[in-house]
């Protein structure tokens, strides 16, 4: 079986969240169970310099004054084929995949998708430009939605799946797109890509896919409901029989507090106590008060809606009345940089807010932290509760998507015994109370240090990992073929 894997953002070349983590991870395993697998992206700027020496495969003429080149190398650290989509005009550029430099998306973002989507259609045409023709053709989220729908057009027979890795971006844009896209005019309907007036992306993509994904199999769910389908609830029920949950994994060699480079310490399930170490260097380098025995709330997160921070800025002064400290590492809307920012000036020594996107102090606070908190309005997977089960940072989570399915919360009796089970926190409403009640819940265990060294281990002994993720991707597959 042939997979050709469009992705907007991979890691470790480019990443703006968690489909960069996916669409590095996810391919990986792939190709390590075998699979042929070729994973398509735009050459954004300094693309081509990081990777290992790309050779230029041919160019490809795309739309009618669109002519771009392909190369191929491998995806860096890997062994895993590359392909990358050189057109300097549209991807070599100041500023984010998605975004310029001063916050804004990008004006002509339809036609920097709409090529990678032309792209890889192409690309799946027998004879393209090698002797490689995918049977499948894996899309992820609004910015390949154009992709099944381009396959369609061009009468190719690759089978396509096109997963859903957050409903409430779609792509949706100005009717007259359809004409640079070059999208035909007779599917310019609710029965096609046109969504409220507009060309979707994402309703492309949730329309003409052979079978649709998404992140975990409670997310699957929520979608088709009023409440978290963005408008596509309908589509969705509609299609519920193509579509599937599949919970993500992680890449347990990138994140690993046995060998995560990043760490001052290492630690893992048998030694635990390094733990405090990375914790107490954390502490100092943040300018928190250095004390193994105050619990330490982490946070890394983009700063939005949907993420739920703000019920956390609600509370923060009843919480930190108690003996604890709380360090937030993102970026987003600027109300909420500033409500952490001042609470960091109101509580010296007890709160640290970075600013910005860092990865190597991600993984720090991820390792140093005690307690992570997600209490998010949705959330169709979510990547750092699961770095969490990993690291021993004990999860606090929504009862949302996929923070529903990969942990597990309990009671713990008044003779100290909890479930084996228990992995973590989980609020049962969403409200800013729930959140400090769940919190001081987390709080009381942690004093506990055997209690709380216990639900270390059952939730560092949680399987993370993509191997039986994996199977379940080629199961889907090959169904299709
Ligand atoms: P989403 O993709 O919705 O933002 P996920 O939990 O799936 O949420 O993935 C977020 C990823 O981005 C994680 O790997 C997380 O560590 C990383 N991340 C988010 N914000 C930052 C930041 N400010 N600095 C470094 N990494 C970040
Ligand atoms: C999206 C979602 C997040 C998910 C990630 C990877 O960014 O918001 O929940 O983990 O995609 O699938």
């Amino acid at each position: 079986m042939r997979l050709l894997f469009a992705t907007s953002e991979v890691f470790p070349l480019i990443k703006t969240g968690g489909l960069a983590d996916i669409s590095g991870a996810l391919p990986t395993a792939l190709f390590a169970a075998g699979l042929d697998i070729r994973i398509v992206l735009p050459a954004y700027r300094g693309i081509l310099a990081k990777c290992q020496s790309p050779h230029l495969l041919g160019s490809l003429s795309v739309f009618a004054d669109i002519r771009c080149d392909i190369y191929q190398t491998v995806l860096p650290g890997t062994h895993v084929p590359l392909l990358l989509i050189d057109y300097p005009p549209l991807y070599d550029r100041e500023g984010g995949p998605y975004h310029h430099p001063q916050h804004g998306d990008w004006e002509d973002n339809p036609l920097r998708f709409g090529l990678l989507s032309k792209v890889t259609a192409l690309l799946a045409l027998p004879n393209a430009l090698q002797d490689w023709q995918p049977d499948i053709v894996h899309c992820n989220d609004w910015q390949t939605g154009l992709i099944p729908y381009y396959l369609r057009q061009l009468g190719s027979t690759a089978k396509s799946v096109f997963s859903i890795h957050n409903l409430a971006f779609q792509g949706n844009f100005h009717a007259d797109w359809r004409y640079r896209l070059t999208l035909d005019e007779q599917d310019f309907k609710p029965e096609g890509y046109e969504f409220y007036g507009h060309v979707s992306f994402m309703k492309a993509g949730l329309y003409f896919a052979d079978a649709l994904s998404t992140v975990s199999p409670t997310y699957a769910r929520e979608i088709q409901t009023d409440q978290f389908g963005f408008g596509f609830q309908g589509l969705l029920q509609h299609r519920s029989a193509d579509l599937t949950g599949i919970l993500n994994g992680i890449d347990t060699h990138v994140w690993n507090p046995a060998t995560d480079s990043y760490l001052p310490v290492h630690y893992h399930i048998q030694k635990l106590s390094a733990k405090k170490e990375v914790k107490h260097a954390l502490q100092t380098e943040l300018g928190l008060t250095p004390n193994a025995h105050t619990p330490l709330l982490g946070v890394v997160s983009r700063l939005t809606y949907q993420k739920g921070l703000d019920m956390l800025a609600a509370i923060a002064h009843e919480l930190l009345e108690q003996d604890c400290q709380l360090v937030v590492l993102g970026s987003g809307e600027q109300a909420l940089e500033q409500r952490f920012q001042s609470l960091m000036q109101q509580y010296p020594g007890q709160v640290s807010v970075t600013i910005g996107y860092h990865e190597p102090l991600s993984h720090r606070i991820m390792a140093g932290a005690d307690i992570f908190v997600m209490p998010s309005r949705f959330e169709p997977c979510g990547l750092n509760q699961l770095y969490g089960l990993r690291y021993g940072t004990i999860p606090v989570v929504a009862n949302t998507g996929g923070l529903a399915d990969s942990i597990q919360g309990g009671e713990i009796t008044a003779d100290g015994r909890m479930p084996t089970t228990m992995t973590g926190f989980i609020m049962p409403q969403h409200n800013p109370w729930t959140l400090l009640v769940t919190l001081r819940q987390a709080l009381t265990v942690f004093a506990n240090s055997g209690q709380w060294q216990q639900l270390q281990k059952q939730a560092m002994q949680q399987d993370v990992s993509w191997e039986t993720r994996t199977k379940r991707y080629l199961a889907l597959y090959q169904q299709l073929l």
